[in-house]
């Protein structure tokens, strides 16, 4: 049995045990509950409930279902979350769906079940969501995707999408690219460490570089592969790309994870990462910051995480019936290794 079984069952026992006791007996243990600053299990992965205190958010419950704990971007993320419902006073009930689609289903589920007032989740993969999102629907319960899209026609089943531009993230990786190549005679031969098959910021990171790169046809992508968006899986399969004997000019990995996995690869095989293999990557995280410092990473396109204040304002107007933006894009830049060094001492992530 799952985790998820377990907390299931358990909480539709304890629901059963209330619903079975007189009225008095139920109310009395949901106020000593709320006086204990109780939260419940969402389902899914691992999972935590935490109340919190001030902000205006009195009495909305946010049921938030997280990609997984894959990468330092995502750490940031999961924090950024968790403060800033404290600090809006929003009762967030948190789960973490180990990058596995069908756990994030389970929570979003329990979720419903559970009358939160509002669920937000950042889809691990684009496809697949329209039956659990009708039945958020049916609730009355609204959703807002943040980080990562759905491709879902009905747009009627989420209130908006808080979160990147990764095809523009992916053109500005690319156009570095032939930017630094732009008097190399060819052929630059290009290796692809991509992130989770599926994901939203995999296709189109994807999808952003190579329609720069395809400008030129010296830039050619000889080895690409997931490395899902983990430094682990990043350093194995930089290590079989190097095995393979093939000539690598450049890495563009989908996430600094991933490039900082393949650095030690490079390493590892007696190279220099930086020069021997240059290096391109996206999110800006801190040790991929450092990287770029030290000039062993040498173009970075941003991708913040700092979602959490513009997504518990949303929280706020989409559950007081508000309208909201049906896209709200964040604020990005991108970093070469004068800017990275110059940003260091203040970075937050
Ligand atoms: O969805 C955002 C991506 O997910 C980040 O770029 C990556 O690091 C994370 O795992």
């Amino acid at each position: 049995m799952s985790t998820f079984d377990t907390v299931w069952e358990t909480s539709l026992e304890e629901e059963g045990f209330v619903l079975s006791k007189k009225r008095v007996v139920a109310m009395l243990a949901v106020g000593l509950l709320a006086l204990a600053g109780c939260g419940s299990d969402d389902g899914g992965g691992s999972s935590s409930g935490a109340s919190s205190g001030g902000g205006g958010g009195d009495n909305i419950t946010l049921g938030f279902a997280q990609v997984g704990a894959e990468s330092g971007w995502r750490t940031a993320n999961t924090k950024s979350i968790q403060d800033s419902a404290k600090e809006a006073g929003i009762d967030l009930k948190f789960s973490d769906a180990q990058q596995k689609q069908e756990n994030q289903i389970k929570a979003i589920r329990s979720y419903i079940q559970q009358k939160v007032d509002v669920i937000a989740f950042s889809p691990v993969v684009e496809s697949g969501w329209d039956a659990v999102l009708n039945e958020a629907k049916r609730a009355n319960i609204p959703v807002i995707l943040t980080d990562r899209a759905v491709d879902s026609q009905d747009k009627s089943l989420y209130k908006t999408f808080l979160g990147s531009d990764f095809v523009k993230e992916g053109h500005e990786a690319g156009a570095w690219v032939v930017n630094e190549y732009k008097d190399a005679p060819g052929p630059v031969n290009i290796a692809e460490l991509q992130g989770t098959t599926g994901s939203a910021p995999a296709i189109d990171r994807k999808e952003g570089f190579t329609a720069e790169i395809s400008k030129d046809p010296k830039f050619k992508i000889t080895q690409s592969q997931t490395g899902e968006f983990t430094r682990a899986k990043g350093k194995e399969v930089m290590e079989a790309f190097l095995k393979s004997g093939k000539k690598i000019d450049l890495l563009f990995a989908h996430n600094d994870d991933m490039a900082l996995g393949a650095i030690e690869a490079i390493e590892g095989a007696g190279l220099k990462p930086g020069k021997d293999i240059k290096i391109v990557s996206i999110d800006a995280v801190h040790d991929g910051m450092q990287a770029l410092a030290d000039g062993k990473i040498n173009f970075i396109a941003e991708c913040s995480p700092l979602l959490g204040p513009q997504l518990m304002d949303l929280v706020k107007k989409v559950k007081a019936g508000e309208s909201v933006p049906a896209r709200i894009e964040t604020e990005e830049t991108t970093f070469d290794q004068a800017a990275a060094t110059a940003a260091l001492p203040d970075r937050k992530y």
